[in-house]
C-alpha cells in the first residue's frame, strides 16, 4: 500500500518561466489548496473544496491552513566548508580566499571535523527551506564523503564534489592533474546516482588549475556525461586579469573552460559578472548555466549581474547563496538582494520570477526539472511551509493586502529562516519549527 499524505494550505508554484510581468499564468496558486503525496511524490494538487471530498482510503491530512506551501528551494551555488567564515571583514575575492577561505578549508583533511560541519550545514539548509543544493566541498575526498553522507541521512537531493586545484593555493590544499582525476573518479563511482545524490566535477576556478588539470577534468567529464560540472567564472576583475595572464592564448575567461570541454549541459558557472556578448552567446549555445549570487557579489564588492543579457542569450539562470562569500543561506534573503541588484540596473525582478529562480528555474539550470522544482504530478515532493505570521513586521505588512503577488513580494523582501515553518523532503518532515506540520487528522 502506498503511503499517502495530504497537506492543506495556500499553495504557490511555477508552471513555467513567469517572465517580467507582475501577474502571470505561469504560476498556479490555490488560496485553500491541497497537495497529495504518495510514496514521496506528488500525486494530486488542487483546491481543497473539490479535492478533499474526493480523497479516500487511509490518508493522513496535515492541516497547515493559514500558511503557504512552495516547492523546496534550490541553492545553485554554495560552499559548505565556508559556513564558519561567513561574514568575514574587508576583502575582495582574491585576498578573501587567501585570508579566510583557504585556511578554513585546510581543516577539512580531518574527516570528523568535516562530518560535524556537513551535518550542521545540511540542517541549516533545511531550516532555511532549501532542499537541494549544488555544493563545493574541499580538495579532500573525505570532505565529499561527509557532505554526501549528511545529505543521504536526510534523503536530500544534493550535488557536490571534490575541489581540484594544483596551483596558486596553499600546499595543503593542492592536488595534481593525476590525483584530481583519480580521486574525482573514485568519488563518482562511490556516490553518483546513489539515491538522490549526484556528483559535480569541481575545478575551483581557472586561476587555481594548470592546463593539464583542466584537461584531465575535461576527460573525466567526457567519460561521465551525466555528472555536473561546477566552477566559478568572471566574478572579479583582478581574477580576470590573472586568468588572461595564465592562459594567454584565450579569447576570454569562458574560452578557457570551453577549450577543455567544461561548458555543456549540467555545467554551472557561479557569478558571470564580467562576460561579453560573445561569451554569453557561447554559453547559451553550449547549454551552460549561471548561478546568480547577489549577496556574495555585493559583499565581496564583485559587481552587478546582468540578468537581462544572460536571458537574451538563452542561458539558464538559478539563484545561489555562495555562502561563505555570500552572507545568507536563506534563498528568500538571496532573492531579496537579487531584486536590489537588478533594480540598480533598471531590470525588473517581479515576485514570481524570483520564486522561479529558486525553484523551477533553478531546477532547469541544474537539469533536474524532471524531478524537482514544482508540484507537477510525479515530481519528488520536496516543499517548504512558509508562515508569514512568524515575524511581527512581516505579519503586519502582509495583513495590509490580499493580493498574492504583493504579499509574496513583501514576504521575499522581509523573510528569512524565521518565515520557514517546516521543510518536507519527499513528503516527510525534515525540519519543523514549533508545532507546524504535526498531523492532526486521519481521513
Ligand atoms: N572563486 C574561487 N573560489 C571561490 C570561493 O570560494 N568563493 C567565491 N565567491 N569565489 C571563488
Ligand atoms: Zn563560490
Amino acid at each position: 500500500m502506498a503511503r499517502v499524505n495530504a497537506f492543506r494550505a495556500s499553495i504557490l508554484h511555477c508552471l513555467a518561466d513567469p517572465g517580467s510581468g507582475i501577474s502571470s499564468s505561469a504560476v498556479e496558486y490555490f488560496k485553500d489548496g491541497v497537495l497529495v503525496v504518495s510514496d514521496g511524490v506528488v500525486s494530486e494538487i488542487g483546491p481543497a473544496d473539490t479535492l478533499l471530498p474526493s480523497l479516500s482510503g487511509n490518508i493522513e491530512l496535515t492541516d497547515l491552513t493559514g500558511k503557504l506551501i512552495i516547492p523546496g528551494m534550490i541553492d545553485c551555488h554554495v560552499h559548505y566548508p565556508q559556513i564558519d567564515i561567513i561574514a568575514s571583514y574587508g576583502e575582495q575575492l582574491l585576498d578573501w580566499l587567501n585570508k579566510y577561505a583557504f585556511p578554513m578549508e585546510a581543516k577539512f583533511s580531518d574527516a570528523a571535523y568535516a562530518s560535524e560541519v556537513a551535518n550542521f550545514f545540511a540542517e541549516a539548509l533545511l531550516r532555511n527551506g532549501t532542499t537541494t543544493a549544488l555544493v563545493f566541498a574541499t580538495v579532500h575526498p573525505q570532505s565529499v564523503d561527509a557532505m554526501f553522507s549528511a545529505a543521504k541521512q536526510r534523503n536530500m537531493r544534493l550535488l557536490t564534489g571534490k575541489v581540484v586545484m594544483d596551483r596558486n593555493c596553499p600546499e595543503a590544499l593542492r592536488d595534481s592533474a593525476e590525483t584530481a582525476y583519480r580521486e574525482s573518479r573514485e568519488l563518482i563511482e562511490r556516490w553518483h546516482g546513489d539515491g538522490r545524490l549526484g556528483y559535480a566535477i569541481t575545478p575551483r576556478f581557472a586561476v587555481t588549475s594548470t592546463e593539464a588539470q583542466l584537461e584531465s577534468m575535461g576527460k573525466l567529464a567526457n567519460e561521465f556525461p551525466d555528472v555536473h560540472i561546477h566552477t566559478h567564472l568572471a566574478e572579479n576583475r583582478a581574477e580576470g586579469d590573472l586568468v588572461a595572464a595564465q592562459f594567454p592564448w584565450s579569447r576570454s575567461y569562458l574560452d578557457v573552460y570551453k577549450r577543455y570541454g567544461l561548458v555543456r549541459e549540467r555545467s554551472m558557472f557561479a557569478h558571470c559578472l564580467h562576460l561579453d556578448q560573445e561569451d554569453r552567446q557561447t554559453m547559451g549555445e553550449l547549454n551552460g548555466s549561471i548561478a546568480f549570487c547577489p549577496t556574495s557579489n555585493l559583499f565581496l564588492g564583485s559587481g552587478l549581474f546582468d540578468l537581462r543579457s544572460a536571458e537574451e542569450a538563452g542561458i539558464r539562470v538559478g539563484a545561489g547563496s555562495d555562502v561563505g562569500g555570500g552572507t545568507s543561506l536563506s534563498m528568500l534573503t538571496t532573492l531579496s538582494e537579487g531584486y536590489k541588484v537588478l533594480h540598480l540596473q533598471d531590470q525588473s525582478f517581479p515576485p514570481f520570477k524570483a520564486l522561479y529562480m529558486a525553484t523551477l528555474g533553478a531546477a532547469k539550470a541544474l537539469y533536474l526539472d524532471d524531478k524537482i522544482g514544482n508540484f507537477a504530478v510525479g515530481k519528488e515532493a520536496d516543499f517548504v511551509v512558509l508562515d508569514a505570521m512568524s515575524a511581527p513586521m512581516t505579519a503586519r505588512r502582509l495583513s495590509r493586502t490580499d493580493d498574492v503577488a504583493e504579499k509574496f513580494f513583501a514576504l521575499l523582501m522581509l523573510g528569512d529562516d524565521r518565515a520557514v515553518s517546516a521543510t518536507y523532503v519527499m513528503g516527510k518532515p525534515a525540519y519543523i519549527a514549533g508545532r507546524a506540520g504535526v498531523p492532526i487528522k486521519t481521513l
